[in-house]
């Protein structure tokens, strides 16, 4: 049985809570929702005592002041959260995501939700096995890293891109000097030769530190493979830069709704950076740089690879990408 403890304005054995993807805790405890995999539903619980939901899962509270149980979690983490900074977004010790919302933002009281870190490594296997991709292909895709492919993977919140990027880390030859960049470290690579840079916010006094900064900075080192956790922004056009330059081998994932929508959503990040580059050179570069597009998706809480295309070019004239789908979902091609 594994539990959540909420006590004396803490959460305790967090990381027991091997079942528990993401809980949102609300105002009184009045709900948690979860998601474990395939569902996504919301247990109602006593505000006092313990509650025994139909899965795995025992929820055991009591009421301290949500308000200073949030400000205690903040503290602990190094962060702060009070009327005047009324938004959390910070992480735990063991890669957890927290985030919060208090008075005055949130109306109904303290909104907290945690995103347990998942400590499962996925192997290209057990992506097959349960059905998320098939045998060709993965095939493809080993052959894509191994032939230094630039590679981006879209899809919607939690539907796998990052554990599909960290798996298509593991066909990158042993030899080459990996440069991973992120947000939050996620991803996890073993391999001797590894640097890893996280971004930092603006805390304690403390200046941001960018993926934009850590980009530039990353030319200095010399890597045969720059990782991108995520595209959320104006690194877009640093990004773009480097593969314009001959970095190949890239990989890096985008919020999006579909392959095709990844493009849209790249280059608005890139126009995000301010730079005087008309709307179509930009997506012409896009066209130049990215080699392949695959998205995933998540649906009756299954998740797979739903669309695979290879981009073969730009046509200013009409604005249109052109593709060679690989791999579509509904028809194999
Ligand atoms: N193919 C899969 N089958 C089942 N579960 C998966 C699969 N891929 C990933 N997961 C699980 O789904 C959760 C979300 O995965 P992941 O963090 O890779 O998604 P994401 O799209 O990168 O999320 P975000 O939008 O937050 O960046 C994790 O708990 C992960 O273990
Ligand atoms: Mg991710």
């Amino acid at each position: 049985m594994k539990s959540v403890l909420w006590r004396r304005g803490r959460i305790k054995d967090y990381r027991d809570t091997l079942l528990l993807r993401e809980s949102a805790v609300s105002k009184h405890y009045a709900s948690i929702r979860r998601r474990k995999c395939s569902n996504n539903l919301a247990t109602p619980f006593k505000t006092r005592g313990v509650a025994q939901p139909a899965t795995r899962m025992r929820v055991v509270m009591t009421m301290p002041p949500p308000c200073v149980a949030v400000r205690n979690i903040a503290r602990r983490l190094g962060d702060d959260i009070s009327e005047e900074k009324p938004i959390l977004d910070s992480r735990l010790p063991d890669g957890s995501r927290v985030a919060a919302v208090i008075r005055p933002c949130s109306l109904q009281g303290v909104t907290l939700t945690i995103r347990k870190f998942n400590a499962k490594h996925f192997q290209i296997e057990d992506l097959i096995r349960i059905g998320t991709i098939t045998q060709d292909v993965a095939d493809v895709l080993k052959q894509a890293v191994i032939g230094r492919q630039n590679i981006l993977i879209s899809g919607g919140t939690g539907t796998g891109k990052t554990t599909l990027l960290n798996i298509l880390a593991n066909f990158i030859p042993e030899h080459e000097r990996i440069l991973v960049i992120e947000d939050t470290a996620e991803i996890q690579i073993t391999t001797p030769n590894l640097v890893r840079f996280e971004a930092r916010r603006e805390q304690d006094g403390l200046p941001a530190v960018t993926i934009r900064d850590l980009l530039k900075a990353s030319l200095r080192h010399r890597p045969d493979r720059i990782l991108l956790g995520e595209i959320r922004g104006a690194e877009a056009f640093d990004l773009l830069q480097l593969l314009n330059t001959g970095h190949s081998g890239t990989i890096s994932t985008v919020h999006a709704n579909s392959a095709q929508q990844a493009l849209s959503r790249f280059t608005s990040c890139v126009l995000q950076s301010n730079v005087e580059l008309p709307y179509r050179a930009i997506k012409s570069n896009i066209a130049d740089s990215l080699n392949l597009l695959i998205h995933v998706e998540r649906r009756s809480g299954r998740r797979f690879l739903s669309e695979l295309l290879r981009i073969e070019g730009y046509n200013p004239d009409d604005d249109h990408y052109a593709f060679e789908p690989i791999f579509m979902r509904e028809q194999q091609l």
